[in-house]
């Protein structure tokens, strides 16, 4: 990739008052000023993807359409995690039957997954490349420039991590930042090793660097991400442990705000509490997913820890000083799930006590263990066992939000919705907090929030005082 690109990290990540970041590109690599459109299903993960995926694109001289029917090149970046998300790609590039005048590319791990085939099914899908290959992507794109057709990126045996130049960040409020990629655990649901490929930590060095410039563009806000944050070991010369990193990410001169997703219970350590406790920047939530409250159902899901470990660990959530909230995600109906053991999935959320759950149904993935066990439950039941734990929920979340009304809280504010004349924003424990101020713009400010209701999923209340500081820092 060239480096004589004219589009300054600051320019292209600068959190903009208005709802989209302004960029400015004039590019080195002369592709005729086409222009592209990326749509993004999935996790966290691929969003941050996509905005690397949009810089490498902006350093080629491509510029951002503002719709896909006006783009010449048009990206799917791809989620594989359950059947319905993948099928939703192919009704989506169904839509391009036959184009020839536009390049169509798929990426992530339905590209992954499906390989060569997808241009098979599609045949005028003319790039295809999973996560693990865009490294290679300033190569695939020259392919695609000059004319070629079905060229792919499918290699999943890779020690390297996905670094960009550029990263067109599309959220101007909080930063998302890569330590960690890949996946090295097997749990028998889960398509994420097979599509996301081993796990490789990125050098804290890298890491570091990029938290200063993020601060410097103006950011307080950083989420850093990994499918297993926690399990992160810097490859370089610091040594740094994920405890460490974290500790170090929130002494970064700027940095407000650090959360952290999504945790493994079995990498999840007491000194991760300590630092939580000992530290303001670190965000008051752990995302620590529990996918089932069975120890027989644990094994079968290859969790690697059993009921009582997972709680003993939530235990120490919950003896923290700092009021530490705990999400979950849950799996109902994965096969030869008895009623008894999923209403150990429901005695967990109380025991857990979660702030917030997502519920999902089992569904058979191909290359999974799982796909091939006897014990399937019939759709319906998934179904109502599912409208079960989520009412169950509902109430836990219900009382624990409702014992925040009228306590004061700090929110980082994000969105303003015009039509309720309401700001919103959340606070470090993830919480929604929706209020009304007489301020005109409190776009990534932080606002004190006096809680006078309280719901399932969020809160609502009044601003009190003027702001904490925000972008500018005070
Ligand atoms: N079926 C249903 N849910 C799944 N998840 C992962 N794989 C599957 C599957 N095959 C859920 C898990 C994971 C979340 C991201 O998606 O709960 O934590
Ligand atoms: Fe999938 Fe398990 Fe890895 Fe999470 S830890 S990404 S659920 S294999």
């Amino acid at each position: 990739m060239s480096k004589s690109f004219d589009i300054t990290v600051e320019s292209l990540t600068k959190p903009a008052t208005s709802d989209a970041p302004e960029v400015h590109a004039t590019a080195s690599v002369n592709n005729g000023g086409k222009s592209f459109f990326i749509e993004t299903f999935g996790c966290q993960m691929n969003a941050h993807d996509s905005e690397k995926v949009a810089g490498v694109l902006l350093a080629r001289g491509y510029r951002p359409a503002a719709s896909a029917a006006q783009a010449d090149l048009m990206l799917y970046n791809t989620c594989s995690i359950r059947e319905k998300a993948a099928q939703k790609v192919f009704s989506r590039l169904g839509e391009w039957r036959g184009e020839k005048s536009k390049v169509i590319g798929v990426l992530g791990c339905v590209a992954q997954q499906e390989g060569e085939d997808i241009f098979e099914r599609a045949p005028w899908v003319r790039l295809v490349c999973g996560s693990a290959s865009y490294r290679k992507l300033p190569e695939l794109l020259e392919e695609v420039e000059s004319g070629g057709w079905r060229v792919t990126g499918l290699d999943l045996d890779t020690d390297e991590t996905f670094e960009t130049e550029i990263t067109r960040r599309d959220n101007p409020i909080r930063a998302y930042l890569t330590i960690i990629e890949g996946c090295d655990y097997a749990c028998s649901y889960c398509v994420v090793p097979h599509t996301r490929g081993p796990e490789r930590s990125r050098a804290s060095d890298a890491i570091l660097s990029e938290a200063r410039r993020l601060a410097e563009a103006g950011y307080t806000e950083i989420q850093l991400l990994g499918q297993t944050v926690n399990s992160y070991r810097d490859p370089g010369p610091r040594g740094m442990s994920f405890v460490d990193l974290l500790r170090a990410v929130a002494a970064v001169n700027g940095i407000r705000r650090v959360r952290f997703t999504t945790s493994h219970p079995n990498d999840f350590t007491r000194e991760i509490v300590q630092a939580i406790d000992e530290t303001p920047e670190l965000c008051e939530h752990v995302h620590l997913p529990v996918q089932s409250g069975s120890t027989r159902l644990l094994r079968a899901m290859r969790r690697t820890y059993t009921r009582e470990e997972y709680l003993e660990k939530i235990s120490w959530i919950k003896a923290a000083r700092r009021p530490i909230s705990v999400t979950s995600d849950v799996i109902v109906g994965f096969p030869g799930e008895t009623e008894d053991e999923f209403q150990e999935t429901v005695s967990l959320l109380d025991a857990a006590g979660y702030d917030g759950v997502f519920s999902f149904v089992y569904s058979p993935r191909p290359n999974t263990t799982a796909a091939s066990m006897t014990g399937a439950i019939p759709e319906q039941e998934k179904l109502r066992r599912l409208a079960y734990l989520q009412e169950h929920q509902r109430q836990i979340q219900t009382a624990r939000n409702a014992t925040l009304v009228g306590s004061t809280q700090e929110v980082l504010v994000d969105s303003r919705h015009a039509a309720r004349g309401q700001w919103s924003g959340r606070t470090s424990s993830n919480r929604v907090v929706n209020f009304v101020s007489q301020q005109e713009n409190l776009l990534g400010e932080y606002a004190l929030v006096r809680v006078e209701r309280s719901g399932p999923n969020s809160l609502v209340g009044e601003h009190v005082t003027g702001t904490t500081g925000g972008r500018h820092g005070t």
